[in-house]
Parts: C-alpha cells; sequence; structure tokens
C-alpha cells in the first residue's frame, strides 16, 4: 500500500519499495511481540508456528528489536527518498509506533479493564494499535511519492478507514473462521471486549462495509488503492 500511495500522488512505485520493506519489518516486529507469551501467547502465525514457539522467546525479542531497528535503517540507505522526506517517513513511522501510538495500543489492549471499554475506548485503541501503522505507510508513501497537502489528507482518511475495516474483520475472524484458514489461533479474544461483542455480527460487517465505502470516497473508486483493498476484502470474508 505503501507503494501503490506513492504511486497514486504520481510518483513511481519502486521509489516506494524501501519504504514498504521498512513498513513490513515493523508489522512482522509487531506481531513477533504481541504472540509471545506475556501478550497474546500464540502458538500459529502465518500457518507456521510462531517464533517464540520455534526458537524460544529470546531470539522472538530480539528478532524484533532487529526488524524494528532494520527499518528505520532502510529509511536512512534508501537511495530514492530524498533527505527532507526521509526525516517526514521517520516522524511518521517513530510515531506510530511509539507511546501514542502501537505500543499504547497494544498495552491497552492488554491491560484494559473489561468494564472501561466502551466505543469511543475502543476505537481509540483499534486506531493505535491498527490503523496507525496503515496511516503511516500510506502517508508515507504520498511523501515519497511527491504529493500535494490535499492528497495527503485523503491517504490519511483512506488509511485511518481500511485499518479500522481490517480490525473488525480481524476481530471477526477471531471468532468465525478455523485456524486452518487464518494461520493463526482461534478465540484469541475470548476474554477481551471486542466491538464483535459491544456491536453484535450483523452491525460489525455493516460497519466493515461502510468504512471501505469511506476509504473508497477517499481516494476515488477507480484507482489501484481502492481497487487493491476491495479485492483483498472480497477475497478474505471472514
Ligand atoms: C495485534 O492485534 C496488533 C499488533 C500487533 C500491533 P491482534 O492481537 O488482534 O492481532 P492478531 O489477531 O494476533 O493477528
Ligand atoms: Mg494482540
Ligand atoms: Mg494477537
Ligand atoms: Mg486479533
Amino acid at each position: 500500500m505503501a507503494m501503490l500511495a506513492c504511486e497514486h500522488v504520481g510518483g513511481r512505485a519502486v521509489d516506494a519499495l524501501d519504504l514498504g520493506c521498512a513498513v513490513e519489518m515493523v508489522h512482522t516486529a509487531s506481531l513477533v511481540l504481541d504472540d509471545l507469551p506475556c501478550m497474546d501467547d500464540a502458538t500459529l502465525r502465518r500457518g507456521a508456528p510462531t517464533i517464540h514457539t520455534s526458537h524460544g522467546e529470546d531470539a522472538a525479542i530480539l528478532a524484533a528489536i532487529a526488524l524494528l531497528n532494520q527499518a528505520y535503517a532502510t529509511i536512512v540507505h534508501a537511495e530514492a527518498i530524498r533527505p527532507a522526506t526521509k526525516l517526514d517517513v521517520l516522524r511518521s513511522l517513530t510515531a506510530a509506533v511509539g507511546f501514542d501510538g502501537l505500543s499504547q495500543g497494544q498495552i491497552r489492549d492488554l491491560r484494559d479493564a473489561p468494564g472501561c471499554r466502551n466505543e469511543a475506548s475502543l476505537r481509540r485503541l483499534n486506531h493505535q494499535k491498527t490503523s496507525a501503522l496503515f496511516i503511516s505507510a500510506l502517508e508515507s508513501g504520498g511523501a515519497v511519492g511527491g504529493g500535494t497537502v490535499e492528497q495527503n489528507r485523503s491517504l490519511v482518511i483512506f488509511g485511518e478507514a481500511v485499518g479500522f475495516a481490517f480490525q473488525l474483520r480481524d476481530d471477526l475472524m477471531d471468532v468465525f473462521v478455523s485456524s486452518r484458514d487464518t494461520g493463526k489461533d482461534e478465540r484469541q479474544d475470548a476474554d477481551k471486549l471486542t466491538f464483535l461483542d459491544l456491536w453484535g455480527e450483523a452491525r460489525l460487517r455493516a460497519t466493515i462495509v461502510e468504512s471501505l465505502a469511506r476509504a473508497r470516497d477517499a481516494v476515488g473508486p477507480d484507482c489501484a488503492l481502492s481497487r487493491y483493498v476491495d479485492s483483498f476484502f472480497a477475497e478474505r470474508r471472514p
């Protein structure tokens, strides 16, 4: 999506390849940590044993640190990104991962008392743990492609809407799809309050559709970004 965002604003997709790799490394690091026994205690990821089950917790923690480190190094060394843009990208990615982003989303997901969860707090939690990285990938892709302020704003709205839909779909899959099809443990969220508990299945599914429509509206229905997201959700319908 970083590469598609770059192309969307008139840049060359390949110029955002390093950015895409950096986002992928951040994402993978976040999953390796998320799967640890002290967090979700998961045994399966992408259809294979989680890193800590196959290689030990020590290796998993160090792999996550190395991946995060390598993500930022990849941006620093990216030849196709202008120096000033690198700073914008690093600012965006570090904010998405940091105290007000993914890290806070994760700790809230793990530690929030179920009683204090309501629609507003859950929206914020999902924004931090999931949408923040989508937004960062998209706005950074736009920056690499030399997008205007207006284009950047559309990419942020798109990222927010897709991130929200993605996490809703993830919560749905946790309950309705077997680990054979998701490649990860079932019923990981059994002791958590998610939007599925709050809204029920019908409203949750309707909100995914609404969010995807909002995403499409932000960037236009006939562009590669919209087509990519539409096919992603259509092919992997829980
Ligand atoms: C994890 O959320 C989000 C991050 C890694 C930041 P989940 O715990 O719901 O993700 P899955 O279900 O294990 O993939
Ligand atoms: Mg988790
Ligand atoms: Mg998890
Ligand atoms: Mg999940």
